[in-house]
């Protein structure tokens, strides 16, 4: 079994793993077709309340980096696990697994969980990071043609009236997921999503960028849509899909994703995006047979 221990790198060593930091998120933003990230990842830390780069060591010779920051969010004190590597000749010796507990150590005092972006498309990240529970997910999907909707079903744009408790169920659902996933308090939750979702529609309906539908069946509403246009470009975002209780199971859920298609292709967008929870288990699967594709994941453990 592999036993690290470590010391804080020093200056040269800290502009190395920096360089190599860099490089390994552009070539994931190529792999993956997302945009380059680079900028804020640096100014995350830049802006953290306390960052540490620990040279990894196996006995006197440094095998890998391990970068690791704390920062205050909605009240609450988090950890991140911002980059671990260990170098070529020493991987596959159960170093990964040894850093692991290290940023756990690290993390006890400081916050009760450690979070951590993982690549997807990466083997070995997988494997490393296969027992840290996911938290949530992003997906992609290459746009084809224009699809066409079920028989029976069609799409409309959201009234005000319906708007309102939309709105305060959307608010409310979004809470509910930070909460069932362990990752905020209720009452953090409810703060968060209060302050993300009035940031991204402040002008309700009639901000500029968004399209929110109604999809209607048997001549009733039976679940609702929004999607986003601005975020990226040529990529648009479902930031929620909600089949009404009771029409579940009946294939509106697929019906309202293909109506985001329709209005993603309409404004000019050919790839469409979402984040899943990890607990979504029914809207994983059907977001992955629509053809979704992972493309980062956002993994959080307790310490
Ligand atoms: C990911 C990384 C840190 C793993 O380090 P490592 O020291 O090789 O990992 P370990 O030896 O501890 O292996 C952990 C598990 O992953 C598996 N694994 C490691 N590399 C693998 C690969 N390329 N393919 C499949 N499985 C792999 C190991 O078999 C082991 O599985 P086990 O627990 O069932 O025995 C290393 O590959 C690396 O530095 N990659 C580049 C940087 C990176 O991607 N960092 C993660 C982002 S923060």
């Amino acid at each position: 079994m592999s036993e690290l221990t470590t010391r804080p790198a020093d200056a040269q060593e800290t502009e190395t793993w920096r360089e190599l930091w860099m490089d390994r998120l552009t070539g994931y933003a190529a792999r993956t077709r997302r945009p380059v990230r680079t900028e804020q990842a640096a100014k995350r830390r830049e802006k953290a309340d306390e960052a540490v780069l620990l040279r990894l060591l196996d006995g006197e010779t440094p095998v890998g980096y391990l970068s690791l920051i704390r920062f205050t969010e909605d009240g609450g004190q988090v950890v991140i696990l911002e980059d671990l590597q260990i170098e070529e000749p020493y991987r596959r010796r159960g170093h990964g697994r040894a850093a692991l507990g290290i940023a756990r150590e690290w993390a006890r005092g400081r916050s009760p969980r450690v979070s951590l972006g993982a690549d997807p498309t990466d083997p070995a990240q997988q494997a490393l990071f296969r027992d840290v529970p996911l938290g949530s997910q992003n997906m992609h999907k290459d746009l084809g043609d224009r699809p066409s909707l079920p028989a029976g079903v069609t799409v409309r744009r959201m009234s005000a009236d319906e708007f309102g408790p939309w709105w305060t169920e959307q608010l409310a659902g979004y809470a509910e997921s930070f909460v069932l996933n362990g990752l905020l308090t209720e009452e953090q939750a409810r703060e968060r999503a209060e302050r993300q979702s009035g940031e991204l529609l402040p002008s309700g309906l009639d901000t500029p960028g968004h399209d929110i539908y109604t999809v209607v069946a048997e001549d009733k509403p039976v679940a609702s849509i929004w999607v986003c246009h601005e975020v990226e470009p040529d990529t648009s975002f479902v930031f929620d899909v909600v089949v009404e209780d009771g029409h579940r199971g009946k294939g509106y859920g697929r019906a309202a994703m293909l109506a985001a298609e329709q209005s993603a292709l309409d404004a000019g967008s050919h790839v469409l995006g979402l984040n899943v929870f990890g607990h979504n288990e029914v809207a994983l699967r059907l977001y992955t047979s629509l053809g979704y594709r992972p493309t980062s994941q956002m993994r959080t453990m307790t310490v």
